[in-house]
């Protein structure tokens, strides 16, 4: 099997930064160490440079099957490559919805000789489904929308959500928007045309009410579970003192934009969760750096920006983000706002373990050969032109970022490269479906 030998460059393990060469063989790391000089088929003269794991996005919406006018396969895992991510679980709200063992199937043959980087899909709950929640295996977990976003996954019946948290064994992540409080605010507010409304129909109480009652059923039913997308400092003591088993995460956008910048950006940063406020970013930035929230995920949900024009509330809700989420962060390292090793930590490590994925997450002999180089000292402007998601967008449109992506490997092959100005990317089949620890079943349970 081909070798490939990483020298001279700093490389993030999980004790920290190191100055070490890596030596892969096929799809594997097979050796850490300061002094292999053995040879390899291809040497990466990493100097100046620092190798990470591959990013691991725990939360993207792709498109395909059905929307993909929006977005498809071919091009999201362009971006993924061209962003550092080399593994990705995407979302069930496709058309039609990952809602059987079936679908879910046929998704995975769709992906299957696709991709650039690793796959793998969540099934969709819905008030009657759980049969197929039960027996589902080839799937990170089961995701529920306890409050309606872009498609028509609800569910928000007491008896259907006790009945998931009781008989399955998957883990179980949701989005938390309360769906009474955000019918009502939207009757309350009816008629406004300003997109800034959005903030006030899905309001920190819509996502304090959801989140609070998420945690208390995965609190009783002993099970396993994950707060997509944090928006508010509101939820930040609830999920400080949930027990150890239920974890939370944050996206770029709820770190970085605020109600501010709806006059700058408009509807392009219309999301569910809607953006919240200055102190609520800081009160999200405080929760990683404490802990409390332990993943970074982008929410990736393109649409076309003729979509995004249409008028509020008419345009829909969501932003592409996963070729500019790694860089993003590093640029918070840049500006002294947090580690390199934190970076990795949110990004790549705990999604890898959260959701129980083998062999990924870490630079660890054994473990996959998912890797990305990165330039901390590289400064690149976001232009739309240049963006590889079919929508070819970026609510980051024209700001500079310093620290860059700059090669990307997906089970030892190489996915994506910069040379200059000019972008270099690999087999569209590199990624492979992503496997879950053979145990994980008694690892849902607490
Ligand atoms: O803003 C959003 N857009 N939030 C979601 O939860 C779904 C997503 C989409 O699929 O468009």
């Amino acid at each position: 099997m081909k070798t490939t030998l990483f020298k001279n460059g700093t490389v993030v393990t999980p004790s920290g930064p190191e100055r070490i060469s890596v030596l892969i063989e096929g799809p594997k790391i097979v050796a850490l160490d300061p002094a292999i000089h053995s040879k390899a088929d291809d040497i990466v003269d990493a100097r100046g440079l620092y190798l990470l794991p591959g990013v691991v996005d725990d939360q993207v919406h792709f498109r395909e099957p059905g929307l993909t006018h929006k977005e498809d396969l071919a091009h999201a895992t362009r971006a993924c490559a061209k962003g550092g991510i080399t593994s990705f679980l995407e979302m069930p709200n496709t058309d039609p919805t990952t809602t059987t063992v079936q679908r879910l199937h046929e998704k995975l043959a769709i992906a299957a000789g696709k991709c650039l980087v690793n796959y793998g899909f969540y099934i969709g709950a819905t008030p009657t489904n759980v049969a197929e929640l039960a027996t589902a295996k080839r799937t990170p977990g089961i995701k529920i929308f306890i409050g309606s976003s872009t498609g028509d996954l609800l569910v928000d019946d007491q008896d259907a959500l006790e009945r998931i948290f009781a008989e399955t064994n998957l883990p179980i992540c949701a989005h938390c928007e309360d769906e009474t409080t955000v019918r009502s605010n939207q009757a309350r507010l009816a008629g406004a045309a300003d997109v800034a409304t959005h903030s006030k129909v899905r309001d920190h109480q819509a996502a304090v009410i959801a989140t609070r009652r998420a945690i208390d059923l995965a609190t009783r039913h002993r099970h396993q579970f994950h707060i997509l997308h944090v928006s508010t400092a509101d939820e930040i003591p609830l999920i400080r003192s949930a027990p150890h088993w239920v974890t939370a995460e944050v996206c770029p956008h709820y770190l970085l934009f605020s109600v501010d910048d709806y006059g700058r950006l408009g509807s392009l940063i219309k999301m569910n969760p809607s953006i919240k406020t200055r102190v609520d970013n800081a009160a999200l930035w405080q929760a990683l750096l404490d802990g409390i929230v332990r993943v970074i995920a982008t929410d990736h949900a393109p649409h076309t920006l003729q979509e995004k024009a249409l008028p509020y509330p008419q345009c829909p809700s969501g932003l592409p983000a996963v070729e500019n989420s790694l860089a993003l962060m590093l640029n918070q390292v840049n500006s002294g706002r947090c580690t390199l090793p934190q970076v990795v930590s949110w990004m790549c490590q705990a999604p890898a373990e959260i959701w129980h994925l083998q062999g990924k997450g870490k630079i660890e002999v054994g473990y996959d050969a998912d890797l990305v180089l990165v330039d901390m000292n590289l400064a690149l402007t976001i232009r739309n032109e240049e963006q590889q998601t079919k929508s070819r967008w970026s609510p980051w449109h024209g700001e500079t970022l310093t620290g860059w992506p700059v090669r990307t490997w997906v089970m030892g092959q190489e996915v994506f490269r910069r040379e200059g100005e000019r972008l270099w990317f690999g087999a569209a089949n590199a990624g492979q479906e992503i496997r879950f620890h053979p145990d994980r079943a008694n690892r849902t349970r607490a």
